[in-house]
């Protein structure tokens, strides 16, 4: 499964870059509200970055808005995905999209169905938000279940990227289903990598080291 780092802040990014298990970036108009730089100049420093797609949203919500800014978006740089929402004039773009080689990826999704559309407009990544349905009282890895399930029945090209992730639970099961992709918060990022065996065993080791004798 690739990992991307769900963040359009530099120094995270970096962070997560160095230890050498990304994949790809996720950004959304939140995320780069907090960064606070210029949406155009943000994405262009990342994908100078990282040497793999990141994800850059619309903000128009008509067809002809999301399509003239899908292509400005696609035009910074070769590594730019465009985040287009799960609307009708969403996926008509997606469509027109699709026809330019532009690729997309299909925001707020959070049921089957919808998934299934997005995969016929054309999507290149789809991202249910199973945080957020988790949060509202669902199950958000039962619809990943669901669309990887789909996708593989009618052999959709569409890949399923996990999002909205808040625990290494959510990681592990996106993993188990078959999920491409899942892109995780760098403090997230960091819970994957903690295990108190590991820390506890390093620490007896360095200590047993100190008995070592000398040559
Ligand atoms: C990424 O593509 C999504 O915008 C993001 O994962 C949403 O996460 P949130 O539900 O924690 O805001």
């Amino acid at each position: 499964m690739k990992l991307f780092i769900d963040s359009a802040d530099l120094a995270e990014i970096k962070e997560a870059q160095a230890m050498g298990a990304l994949d790809g970036v996720t950004t959304n108009p939140s995320l780069l509200a907090k960064a606070g730089r210029p949406m155009r100049q943000a994405i262009t420093a990342i994908c100078e970055l990282v040497d793999g797609p990141v994800s850059a949203e619309v903000l128009a919500t008509d067809t002809d808005g999301i399509v003239k800014e899908a292509r400005e978006l696609a035009a910074l740089h070769p590594n730019v995905v465009v985040k287009v929402p799960l609307i009708a004039d969403g996926l008509k773009a997606v469509r027109i999209l699709a026809g330019e080689g532009i690729r997309t990826n299909v925001t707020l999704c959070f049921s089957a169905p919808q998934a299934l559309l997005a995969a016929k407009a054309g999507a290149t990544y789809i991202s249910p938000f199973v945080g957020r349905i988790d949060d509202a009282g669902g199950d958000g890895m039962e619809l990943v279940e669901q669309i990887v399930l789909i996708y593989r029945n009618y052999d959709l090209e569409t890949e399923v990227l996990t999002a909205s992730v808040r625990s290494p639970v959510h990681f592990v099961r996106a993993a188990l289903i078959g999920s491409h992709v899942a892109t995780v918060p760098l403090s997230v990022i960091k819970q994957l990598l903690k295990h108190p065996l590991t820390d506890s065993g390093l620490a007896r080791f360095l200590e047993d080291a100190k008995k070592i004798p000398k040559a």
